[in-house]
């Protein structure tokens, strides 16, 4: 795992554009895959400073989401659709069609699972992107998930829902289950990008870097990734 340890956030998202930037330029069809939540806003702001200011190109480029809420559609502001449109996907020229996400609104969750599973095993991710809960999680694979599952639908636990809490108007109001990749979808990515930042990240970032490999700590499965570079600042990299 190769660590970079910057200041702030502004140089989070400077670094961690060098690594999106060396995937996107060497392969104009590349499968990105893509993280929600405060931690990537500032890399979404540097993806589309870039495009605008230097023309890097996002026409055949294609996404794949990590995860959704369960029972949240585009419409809603807090689905990660939503997000992602508002942060990134609006400001650059990226085909429609080529934007995955998993949707939270599938009838039949279980046909959705197997499809977004399916999806990936024929797109696997050039880089995925990925910020990192304070219990460890990944996507939204939360402590005891097994380092094999793919996409399922996970019930979200208590202090996840109230981290996330602030993007809604109550605690009441956040989703109970969410759709997320497995692990093992993660991990079948070429390249992991990992973004943290903040004192909350500390012990996360700890158990990602030097804890045990446990499925305790779903982050923790990143030590046996070949290719993982991880952005932190400071204060996220205060425990290691
Ligand atoms: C949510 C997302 C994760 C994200 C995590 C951390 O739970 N599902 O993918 O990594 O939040 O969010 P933040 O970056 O806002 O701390």
């Amino acid at each position: 795992m190769k660590v970079i340890v910057v200041k702030n956030s502004n140089e989070i998202a400077s670094e961690a554009l060098k690594v999106m930037l060396e995937t996107v330029k060497s392969n104009s069809k590349a499968v990105i895959g893509l993280a929600t939540g405060s931690s990537p806003i500032g890399l979404y702001e540097s993806m589309i400073a870039d495009h605008v200011n230097s023309g890097t190109s996002y026409a055949d480029i294609r996404t794949v989401n990590l995860d959704e809420y369960v029972g949240l559609d585009e419409k809603s502001e807090q689905s990660y659709i939503y997000f992602m449109n508002d942060n990134l996907f609006k400001s650059v020229n990226l085909n429609k069609n080529n934007i995955n996400l998993p949707n939270g609104m599938n009838a039949d969750m279980q046909v959705e699972c197997d499809n977004y599973t399916a999806l990936l095993n024929s797109m696997p991710q050039d880089i995925q992107l990925l910020g990192i809960g304070a219990n460890g999680h990944i996507g939204f694979n939360e402590p005891g998930t097994s380092f094999d599952s793919t996409t399922h639908i996970v019930e979200l636990e208590e202090g996840t829902r109230i981290d996330n809490a602030r993007f809604f108007n109550s605690l009441d109001e956040v989703p109970k289950f969410a759709i997320t990749m497995g692990i093992a979808n993660i991990m079948n990515a070429k390249k992991i990008l990992v973004v943290a930042n903040g004192k909350n990240k500390a012990k996360a970032v700890f158990e990602m870097v030097k804890g045990q490999v446990s499925e305790n700590c779903p982050a923790s499965i990143l030590q046996k990734h070949k290719d993982v570079v991880l952005v932190i600042d400071e204060s996220a990299a205060s425990l290691l």
